[in-house]
C-alpha cells in the first residue's frame, strides 16, 4: 500500500479538483522560480484551492502526510521566500484564485478580501468607493495581498500611512494543523489580550496561511503633485526632506531618493522615459497628495521647492504638469528594479538606518566598498522617507555578473556592518526568506532568536510551513 506522502497529490486532487493541481513540468515552471531568476527549486505539485475551506483541507492533508507547503501569492517577493527547495517534497500552496472582494462597509472604511486579490485590484475596489487603499508597489499588478501581508510590504507611501501591517484591521488565517482562525474584525480598537494577527503578518509564511484581510482605507485624494528635485549630495536630500516635511506636513505621501546611476540605468532599459533634470548625482521624487479638491497644493509645492532652491538645500526642481507627466516621473524610479533585472545578477540590499544616519552611511559605505572591490558598480535608490535604501552592489565592468555573485557573503558584511553600526535593519521590507536567512542568524541578538523560534514551535511543531525561510 503507498505511504501518504506518495498518494498526496490525489488527495489534493479530491480537494479542489484535478484541474487545480498542477504537476507537468511546464505547468509548474512559473511557480518554482523567482522574481529575480536567483533561486530554483522543485514541487511535488502545485495546488490552488478556491476557497479557505480548500486551503484548511489541503493543510489538514498535507499535516496528515508530513508534506511542507510553500504558501505563493504574486510570487514578486525579492527574498526567494515563495520559492520550494530542490527535493521535489514540498507543495506549492497557490492562493491565486482567492480572488473575492468580500466586502466595503464604506462608513467603517474598510475592505474585506481574499488573499489573492492583487494590490492593483484593492486599490481600485478602494477607488470606486470614493477611498483609498494607500500600499503601493512598483509590483502592484502583480503582488497579491497574503503576499503583502506575510512580507509586511513597504513601498512609496509609508512615510504618510505605514508599512502594511499598519493597513490591517483583521485577518483570517489557516493554522498548519488546518484549523481556521477567523480574525476578520473591523475594528480599531480592540485590547483584548495579545494582538494575534500581526505575529502573522511578516511572518512569510512560517506561521500560518493568510485567506483574507480585513483592510483600512482613507479619505481619497483629489489633489495631488509630482515633483523631481536633483541634489548635490545624500546630505542636502535629507535636509530637503525635512524642508518638505515641515512645509507639506502629512501631505508628503511619498518621497523617494534615486541617485543618478540608478535614474540613467532605468532610461537606458525604457529610452522612451524623461530625463528632465539631466546630469545631477542624486535625485528626490516626492508625491503630495490632498483630500480636498480645491487645496492650492501646486503653488504650495512650489513655494517649498522655490525656497529650497534658493536656500541651496536642493540644486533644481521640477514639477509635473499632467498626470501624464507625473506617471512617467514613477515609472523612472519604479522601473529601476526591471532594469537591474535586465542588467544581470546584482547583490541587493534592503536597508533601514535612521534617516539623520543616512548620509554618513552612504559615503562610508561606497567608500569601503570602493576600496575593497575596485569598480563595483553601485545602484542606490529608495524609500528615503522611511530610512529605507536598496543598497545594490553590481559587478565592476568588464567581470561577469554571476561570478561576482561568489563575492556575496563578503558585500554583505561589509554593508550590513555598517548597517548595525548605526542602529540599522539588514531587512527593512523585503524580509527574510531563504536570501537573508544566515545573515539573520548573525546579526539578530540570540534572545530574539529564541524567541522566534518558540513562536514557530507553537504554531507549526512539525515545521510544516515554509520549512527553511527566515529561521
Ligand atoms: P510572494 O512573492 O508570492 O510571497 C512572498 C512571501 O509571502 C513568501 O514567504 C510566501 O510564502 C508568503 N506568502 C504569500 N502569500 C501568502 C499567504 N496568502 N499566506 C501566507 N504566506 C504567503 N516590496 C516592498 O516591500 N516594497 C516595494 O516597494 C516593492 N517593490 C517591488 C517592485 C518590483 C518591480 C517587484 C518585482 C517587487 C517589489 N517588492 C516590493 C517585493 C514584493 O512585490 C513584495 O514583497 C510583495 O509583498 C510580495 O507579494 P507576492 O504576492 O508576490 O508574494
Ligand atoms: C523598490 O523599492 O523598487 C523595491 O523594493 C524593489 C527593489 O528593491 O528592487
Ligand atoms: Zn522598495
Amino acid at each position: 500500500m503507498p505511504n501518504v506522502a506518495a498518494t498526496i497529490v490525489s488527495r489534493l486532487q479530491a480537494i479542489v479538483g484535478d484541474a487545480h493541481v498542477l504537476t507537468a513540468p511546464a505547468d509548474v515552471e512559473a511557480y518554482v522560480n523567482d522574481w529575480r531568476g536567483r533561486y530554483r527549486g522543485t514541487t511535488r505539485a502545485v495546488v490552488r484551492p478556491g476557497t479557505t475551506q480548500q486551503v484548511s483541507q489541503v493543510a489538514a492533508a498535507c499535516a496528515d502526510a508530513n508534506v511542507a507547503l510553500v504558501p505563493q501569492g504574486g510570487n514578486t517577493g525579492m527574498c526567494g521566500a515563495a520559492t520550494p527547495d530542490a527535493s521535489g517534497d514540498e507543495v506549492v500552496l497557490s492562493l491565486v484564485r482567492m480572488r473575492a472582494i468580500r466586502g466595503v462597509d464604506a462608513a467603517n472604511a474598510t475592505i474585506t478580501v481574499e488573499a489573492g486579490v492583487t494590490l492593483a485590484a484593492v486599490q481600485e475596489a478602494a477607488a470606486q468607493a470614493g477611498l483609498l487603499f494607500p500600499l503601493s508597489l512598483g509590483s502592484e499588478g502583480s503582488c497579491t495581498i497574503g503576499g503583502n501581508l506575510s512580507t509586511n510590504a513597504g513601498g512609496t507611501a509609508v512615510l504618510r500611512y505605514g508599512n502594511a501591517r499598519n493597513l490591517v484591521l483583521g485577518i483570517e488565517v489557516v493554522l498548519a494543523d488546518g484549523r481556521i482562525w477567523n480574525g476578520l474584525r473591523g475594528l480599531r480598537k480592540d485590547n483584548t489580550g495579545y494582538d494575534l494577527k500581526q505575529l502573522f503578518i511578516g511572518s512569510e509564511g512560517t506561521l500560518g496561511i493568510v485567506t483574507a484581510a480585513v483592510l483600512e482605507l482613507f479619505a481619497a485624494p483629489r489633489t495631488r503633485v509630482t515633483a523631481l528635485a536633483a541634489v548635490a549630495d545624500v546630505a542636502h536630500a535629507v535636509a530637503l526632506l525635512c524642508a518638505m516635511k515641515q512645509a507639506l506636513g502629512d501631505r508628503l505621501v511619498g518621497f523617494e531618493l534615486v541617485s543618478g546611476i540608478a535614474l540613467q540605468l532605468s532610461r537606458k532599459h525604457h529610452p522612451d522615459l524623461p530625463d528632465p533634470l539631466p546630469g545631477h548625482p542624486w535625485y528626490a521624487l516626492l508625491q503630495v497628495d490632498d483630500s480636498a479638491a480645491d487645496a492650492p497644493l501646486a503653488a504650495l509645492v512650489e513655494g517649498a521647492l522655490a525656497e529650497a532652491v534658493g536656500d541651496g538645500v536642493a540644486v533644481d526642481a521640477t514639477i509635473a504638469q499632467s498626470h501624464e507627466q507625473a506617471q512617467r516621473l514613477w515609472a523612472l524610479r519604479d522601473n529601476i528594479s526591471e532594469a537591474q533585472r535586465r542588467e544581470g545578477p546584482n547583490i541587493k540590499h534592503d536597508i533601514s538606518v535612521p534617516i539623520s544616519a543616512i548620509p554618513a552611511f552612504v559615503d562610508d559605505t561606497a567608500a569601503a566598498t570602493a576600496d575593497a572591490f575596485p569598480g563595483a558598480q553601485l545602484v542606490v535608490f529608495g524609500h528615503l522617507g522611511d530610512g529605507n535604501l536598496h543598497y545594490n552592489v553590481a559587478a565592476p565592468p568588464g567581470v561577469e555578473a554571476q561570478a561576482f555573485l561568489a563575492r556575496t557573503a563578503q558585500v554583505n558584511r561589509l554593508v550590513h556592518a555598517r548597517v548595525v553600526a548605526a542602529a540599522g535593519s539588514i531587512s527593512a521590507e523585503h524580509g527574510i526568506g531563504q536570501l537573508k536567512r544566515a545573515e539573520l542568524a548573525h546579526y539578530k541578538p540570540p534572545l530574539e532568536l529564541e524567541l522566534m523560534r518558540r513562536v514557530k514551535a507553537a504554531l507549526d511543531p512539525h515545521g510544516l510551513l515554509n520549512p527553511g525561510k527566515v529561521l
